[in-house]
């Protein structure tokens, strides 16, 4: 495993102090941290208990092959399917879940190829008391199937480490058909026509990334900065630690970085690191905000 981490950082001259070390190494992270390697070496070299988010995205069960132009690819077939798959992913979610501090929560974003499967492997690692949302992310995308609905969202499973998680309630704009019978639940009217906010309910309706947008990077499996931002903004706060252990072209610690949280990623691409790292220099800009998506 090797470590990419911004030049000058405190993290970089710890490592370079002591390698072995990987407790104080991860203590003295001050801004972010990149691993290359497996997701289970990645978890296994940091320390219990010291993250209060992890988002994991990892490879879907689609049976394709991923490429990005920089050369960053990654293969997600499985010749032993769906049960060698979840055998695969449970015992790095495990090293997740142990890194979790007491107030932490575990995001695993999937879709209909094997949510259902992990959804089970989550419970038993967890406890399905410990299992908080599912969060379902609509998004437009191309493609019209002729023998079944368009399938246009993902899932993303919230489990929290301990009842005692941290948790925003975050606020989201609600469109009214009419102003009648709202008269005293703070309806606003601007160009839209009239609205109210309203607590954030569980399915995200967030534009999927198009080649033409500025924060594409691209790669090819690449989420919108405005979901992580979401996630961030939901159960952390300033200077609370974020970790990505398939953190592909590092959406996730740019998220963080940006609403002035630590972030540590890892990923087995050592091309998707190198756009991580150029894009997390870009991030600390200081032009750059906290945006959860949220109106
Ligand atoms: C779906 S992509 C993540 C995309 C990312 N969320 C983004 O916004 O760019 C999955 C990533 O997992 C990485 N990966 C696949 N197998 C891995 C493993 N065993 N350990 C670590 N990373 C792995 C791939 O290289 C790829 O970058």
């Amino acid at each position: 495993m090797n470590e990419l981490s911004r030049p000058g950082s405190r993290s970089g001259e710890s490592s370079r102090r002591d390698r072995g070390r990987r407790g104080e190494l991860a203590a003295a992270v001050d801004g972010w941290l990149l691993l290359e390697g497996d997701a289970l070496s990645c978890t296994r070299a940091l320390p219990s208990g010291r993250f209060d988010m992890i988002y994991a995205d990892p490879p879907f069960l689609t049976g394709r092959d991923f490429a990005a132009a920089g050369g960053a690819s990654f293969s997600d077939r499985w010749p032993g399917g769906r049960d060698a798959y979840v055998a695969w992913l449970t015992p790095r979610l495990a090293e997740m879940r142990r890194l979790l501090a007491p107030t932490g929560s575990l995001f695993v974003h999937l879709d209909w190829h094997a949510v259902h499967a992990v959804k089970l492997a989550l419970d038993h690692l967890f406890g399905p008391q410990l299992f908080i949302n599912e969060i379902t992310w609509a998004y437009r995308t191309g493609g019209a199937p002729r023998r079944r609905l368009a399938r246009k969202h993902d899932t993303i499973l919230f489990y929290a480490r301990t009842p005692r998680y941290k948790f925003h309630r975050l606020r989201e704009r609600s469109d009214l058909a009419h102003r009648y019978g709202f008269a005293n639940a703070g309806v606003q009217v601007d160009a839209r026509g009239p609205y109210r906010m309203t607590v954030m309910r569980d399915v995200w309706e967030i534009p999927a990334l198009r080649g033409n947008m500025p924060e594409r990077v691209p790669f090819p499996t690449q989420k919108p900065l405005a979901l992580l931002e979401r996630i961030v903004a939901l159960v952390t706060d300033p200077g609370d630690w974020v970790g990505d252990f398939f953190c592909g072209s590092g959406t996730t610690l740019v998220a963080a970085l940006r609403g002035g949280r630590r972030a540590v990623g890892g990923d087995l691409s050592r091309e998707a690191l190198r756009m991580t790292a150029e894009r997390l220099q870009k991030a600390t800009a200081p032009a750059a905000g906290l945006h959860t998506g949220a109106q």
